[in-house]
């Protein structure tokens, strides 16, 4: 079964842009990016959006769609009605490069700033071993797919561009939290979440693992337990007292 859709697209450039509207067919179990491709082989062939899989494990297809942002390819028409508008605007939060594709480099600058996984020096191949209970732990972090949604949702950088520069933002709590927690990770992050990434700018709106297309629950399973383990390296007795000491 076919109907036409009306579907308003933002198009411009970093100068600026306006929505544009177009009329076209949709199929029964077609996903917005199926759409946005037919407008670009029908009507609009210069067109940009950022695409690869369609399966929803690249994370290239994120948009906001009728202003929820959300991964283009996972996105069925079926969960609009035939009479409504579907809107697909660029992600808000990272500058515009053309029409619906953003310049995402924000969050590798962000990633390239996580120091990365450090263990112990001498361990042999073998000795490396975990226990299950801490696989399944950074298993869940490790689900990301690195589509930014929730990064472009996170009202603290969404709204203030001059946070970037201080706030690492929930995908990389989340990388932050696989680390601290690894068993054979040497790196102490409880600090550096604080000072260099910003942790603290967090106040747990969790819109972020409300938008998550992999389900990662990152404020309660990344973010509250890093917060609490900079909170107890802040505030334990015996390293305040420690401080105070060695300042004598
Ligand atoms: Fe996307 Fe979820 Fe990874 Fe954020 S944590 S980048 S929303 S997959
Ligand atoms: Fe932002 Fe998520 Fe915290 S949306 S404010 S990082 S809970
Ligand atoms: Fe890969 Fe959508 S095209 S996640």
């Amino acid at each position: 079964m076919t109907y036409s859709a009306h579907f308003r697209i933002w198009r411009g450039s970093a100068a600026g842009g306006s929505l544009q509207d177009f009329d076209v067919d949709v199929s029964e179990g077609e996903v917005v990016l199926d759409i946005v491709h037919r407008i670009q082989a029908t009507q609009a062939p210069d067109l940009a959006v950022r695409w690869n899989c369609k399966a929803g494990k690249c994370g290239s297809c994120s948009a906001e769609v009728n202003g929820r942002p959300r991964l283009m390819c996972m996105t069925r028409m079926s969960v609009f009605t035939e009479d409504e508008a579907v809107t697909v605007t660029p992600l808000r939060a990272f500058p515009v490069l053309r029409d619906l594709v953003t310049d995402v480099s924000f969050n590798y600058t962000k990633a390239r700033e996580v120091p990365s996984f450090a263990p112990p020096e001498g361990l042999a191949p073998g000795e490396f071993r975990m226990q299950q209970v801490d696989v399944d732990r950074s298993q869940e972090f490790r689900k990301c797919i690195e589509c930014f949604l929730c990064q472009n949702v996170c009202h603290v950088i969404r709204d203030h561009e001059d946070n970037k520069p201080a706030f690492a933002g929930p995908r990389f709590f989340a990388r932050l939290a696989e680390l601290e927690m690894h068993p054979l990770d040497t790196v102490d992050r409880r600090k550096r979440s604080q000072e260099q990434h910003g942790i603290g700018m967090c106040n747990i709106t969790k819109c972020c693992s409300e938008v998550c297309p992999e389900g990662i629950k990152i404020t309660d399973n990344a973010i509250i337990p890093m917060k609490e383990r900079v909170a107890d390296r802040k505030y334990d007795p015996v390293r305040w007292l420690g401080a105070r000491i060695g300042r004598r």
